[in-house]
């Protein structure tokens, strides 16, 4: 995030920042002028627990940032124009949960069998088909693509791992990664990084 932010200082908006606080402090560390939010968001003088929609700072800001967000948002089409209004720039760390193959599925639970036996209960579900049954409203990754092609020009994008962070153990990130680079298993996480198209800017200017 830090190597495709703008240089400090720079206004930055994290949306989705969660119970936790997102990246918002580290960013304020490092020098930036930062707002984040979250209907769930902590208390402080970084953050304001509401939603995008909900959000009446009229910005603008360099940047907004999100991390494993805008796969839960419904309607997402106006969120992301009312986004593309606010800055030029967008960085996400995001989830593409349906890229999810058998050989990925069984590797994740697996591993998940190994460390619940091991006495560290990880803090990801066991069974992903009972973990997606829960969660019927996600956006899949084509879906997410299609609205952001259509908002901004892709500058940045990365395959990585995703599941270490629901095993956790010190070796999972590493391993996810190695498996990957091997084409043993898929990768289901991916970072973004996009510029506002000129079109949108015009139409946005307009309103
Ligand atoms: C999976 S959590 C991610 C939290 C945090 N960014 C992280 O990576 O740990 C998704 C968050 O997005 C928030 N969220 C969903 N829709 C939102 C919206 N329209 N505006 C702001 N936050 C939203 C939820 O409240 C939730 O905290």
């Amino acid at each position: 995030m830090l190597s495709q932010l703008p240089p400090v200082p720079a206004r930055v908006l994290e949306i989705g920042c969660g119970r936790a606080g997102g990246v918002a402090p580290a960013l304020a560390s490092a020098g930036y002028d930062v707002l984040a939010i979250d209907p769930d968001a902590p208390s402080g003088a970084l953050y304001r627990q509401v939603t995008v929609e909900e959000l009446d700072d009229p910005g603008p800001f360099d940047a907004v940032v999100a991390g494993r967000v805008l796969h839960h948002v419904h309607p997402l089409g106006p969120v992301l124009d009312k986004l593309a209004r606010l800055a030029p720039l967008l960085l996400l760390d995001e989830f593409a949960w349906n890229h999810m193959d058998e050989p990925t599925v069984d590797w994740y639970e697996s591993q998940h069998r190994v460390l619940a036996a091991a006495g560290r209960e990880p803090k990801g579900p066991s069974n992903l088909a009972g973990w997606r049954a829960r969660h019927t409203d996600l956006h899949p990754y084509e879906t997410l693509r299609r609205e952001l092609d259509a908002r901004y020009e892709e500058r940045r994008f990365e395959w990585r791992p995703y599941f270490y962070r629901w095993l956790g153990g010190p070796a999972s990130e590493s391993l996810e990664q190695a498996l990957i680079a091997a084409g043993a298993i898929r990768p289901i996480g991916f970072r973004y990084a996009g510029v506002r198209t000129e079109t949108v800017r015009s139409s946005a200017d307009a309103r």
